[in-house]
């Protein structure tokens, strides 16, 4: 089991590894916006406080929308985002929700990322 920390709700739950970020919010009232699911609307961005380490890669439809510059940030997609085989916490923020839900997706190129 992994503890993932929802600081912004204020809820700290376990789960088990391999777990997503935004069904876990889902299954455990944890508050953290979303809409379609897919990486395709950028409500579910959240900023990575502790334990990026222990997040999976990054996927295509992250490279999309949140680009180079929120990817770098440290900004992940909840519903694209699984936590391996340790703890993390993470918050989100409206202002910066409503900045990536307008971004327009870029195309997909390398993106580097730790
Ligand atoms: S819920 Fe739409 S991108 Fe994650």
């Amino acid at each position: 089991m992994v503890k993932i920390n929802y600081l912004t709700s204020g809820k700290e739950i376990e789960a088990p590894e391999n777990s997503n970020i935004l069904r876990m919010s889902l299954r455990h009232n944890c508050g953290l916006p979303n809409r379609c699911g897919g990486g395709l609307c950028g409500t579910c961005v959240f900023k990575v406080e502790k334990g990026a380490e222990n997040l999976d890669r990054v996927k295509i439809q992250e490279k999309r929308k949140l680009g180079q510059e929120w990817l770098e940030k440290g900004y992940r997609l909840g519903c694209q985002t699984f936590v391996t085989t340790g703890d993390v916490a993470l918050s989100w923020d409206k202002a910066v929700t409503q900045k990536v839900k307008k971004r327009k997706p870029g195309k997909y190129k390398s993106v580097k990322t730790s």
